[in-house]
């Protein structure tokens, strides 16, 4: 078995790298194949943000940045894109002072650097250079796009709001600090777009990615990591290698390797397939193709339920829904993936294919036989989710129980759609996770709902219903008790909100309303 070498852009310049195992992360060939220490190893798990870079990817001619968590990241995932770590920001010479801007230090720190010095925001060297490079992803999407154009005149779209802290908060809700406090940082955030600009010169990286993409070798079909660019090929990599470990995106596969210690000869990555990557939409359906990312997934998610905004943030922090995928989070399974409760809340489909029997479809719950076990055959993969548009009548929440607001996982969760017409509910769906050992739809909840009128003694008996069919265990996020009680007060709440009780919660509280 052969492995292709691993090639993208850093400093400008091409890095190839031979014999890069198909399971080793991008973490340990930057520290311990390339010497660049300055990318922290904090958890090993997507949880702290220490190990944060930055990938740069062309997408429709336009470069596409993303903060991802290097720690779980494969290595060869990120071939044939552009890489920053924190070691590149002073280094690179294609991040450049934007019109007649001077450096901002004479050591030539870029903004985000400097701003975390101006306002005292590091203390220790393991979380400043993850929270540097989210800052410098944040600056990119949202700072530069607001600079003057090179003619002197203002953008006419883009981001011309300066970084607010609500803004800053989401942007960094994959960084943890223990020391300083997020004060600091949190104003450095804000800091940096009134620090002289830099940018990162987009024109020159895209065309040094493209003739990088020329040189690159084609794909050997017996290579070790397969990352096959359409769907029939993917297919055939499948079909043609079932005992592959599949990735689609390897947030949590990425887990499997660094704290089990699992080893994979052979990885198939799903997520270069142009097919898998689409969001389309038409008069029924909002297609998602299963290699969109949770960011991408949920931004068009939340274009349709604006609703569900504050819930969309709380799946893990940015860096992990950026590298993170809607399909690789439904395929996978856990009973505590939040993305699943929602969809079949939303009476979602999956569309399963395989090159030999094409494709079929079946509702997202019919998808799971037990803990982490599915319906899929070994040729077979899942290509999309098809969520039906929002209807006139129906009232959706999603709910998210955790000991941490932000970057945890869910003790449960609860996800309600009814639809209500003349006081009656003529629908109901209603999606539960942590509760079971498969993500799973509230069926009795939903027929103690259904035909009824909505009134509290309705909401009553479906509350018992709820809590009658599932038996949650106990583990260290919460006990069974705790999770069933949790199931009946979530549904009271949904009740509630319904009656126009303002919602009374962490997501909508500021600490800055208080001062
Ligand atoms: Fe903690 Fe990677 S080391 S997220
Ligand atoms: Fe490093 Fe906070 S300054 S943990």
């Amino acid at each position: 078995m052969t492995t292709r070498p691993l090639q993208f852009l850093r400093r400008g310049q091409p890095v190839a790298l031979g014999n890069v195992p198909p399971d080793r992360t991008l973490l340990s060939v930057l520290r311990e194949d390339l010497g660049c220490t300055g990318t922290k190893e904090g958890c090993g798990e997507g949880d702290c943000g220490a190990c944060t870079v930055v990938l740069g990817e062309a997408r429709d001619g336009q470069l596409h940045y993303s903060a991802v968590n290097s720690c779980i990241r494969l290595a060869h995932s990120i071939d044939g894109m552009a890489l920053w770590t924190v070691e590149d920001l002073a280094e690179d010479p294609l991040i450049q002072p934007v019109g007649d801007a001077p450096p901002v230090l004479a050591a030539g720190l870029h903004p985000a650097q400097e701003a975390m010095v101006q306002c005292h925001g590091s203390q220790c060297g393991f979380c400043t250079p993850g929270f540097v490079m989210s800052l410098f992803g944040m600056y990119q999407k949202h700072v530069v796009p607001a600079l003057p154009k090179a003619d002197g005149l203002l953008p006419t779209e883009g981001v011309l709001a300066p970084i607010t802290r609500e803004l800053a908060q989401e942007e960094l809700s994959g960084n943890l600090c223990r020391c300083t406090g997020y004060r600091p940082i949190l104003d450095a955030a804000q800091q940096m777009a009134q620090l002289p600009p830099q940018a990162v010169n987009e024109a020159e990286v895209l065309q040094k990615l493209e003739l990088l993409a020329q040189s690159r070798q084609a794909l050997e079909a017996n290579s070790s990591y397969i990352a096959p660019i359409t769907l029939p090929a993917l297919l055939a990599a499948r079909a043609a290698h079932p005992e592959a470990q599949v990735v689609a995106g390897c947030t949590d596969v990425g887990l499997w390797v660094t704290k089990q210690h699992k080893q994979y000869a052979r990885i198939l990555d799903v997520t270069r397939a142009a097919e898998l990557r689409e969001v389309r939409q038409d008069a029924q359906h909002i297609a998602l193709g299963a290699a969109v990312s949770l960011t991408d997934a949920f931004a068009a998610l939340v274009a349709q339920w604006p609703q569900l905004r504050s819930f969309a943030s709380r799946f893990a922090g940015l860096p992990v829904r950026n590298a993170g995928t809607l399909g690789g989070n439904v395929a996978n399974g856990s009973p505590i993936g939040d993305s699943m409760p929602l969809l079949i809340a939303l009476r979602a489909q999956v569309v399963l294919a395989s090159s030999a029997r094409g494709e079929r479809t079946l509702a997202l719950e019919d998808l799971y036989t037990g803990y982490r076990q599915n319906v899929m055959a070994p040729d077979e993969l899942l290509v999309r989710i098809l969520v039906p548009r929002p209807g006139v009548t129906e009232a959706l929440r999603a709910y998210k129980i955790s000991k941490r607001f932000d970057d945890d996982i869910s003790a449960v969760c609860l996800a309600v759609n009814l639809d209500i017409e003349g006081g009656t509910v003529r629908r109901a769906s209603i999606g539960a996770g942590g509760v079971a050992a498969t993500p799973a739809r509230a069926r009795q909840a939903e027929a103690a709902l259904t035909g009824q009128p909505w009134t509290a003694d309705t909401v009553a008996r479906a509350a018992a219903a709820l809590q009658a069919e599932f038996s949650p265990i106990s583990d260290m996020r919460a006990s069974g008790a705790y999770r069933r009680a949790v199931l009946a007060s979530l549904l009271q709440r949904f009740w509630l909100e319904s009656q126009g009780e303002a919602a009374v919660s962490v997501e909508n509280f500021r600490l800055e309303a208080l001062a």
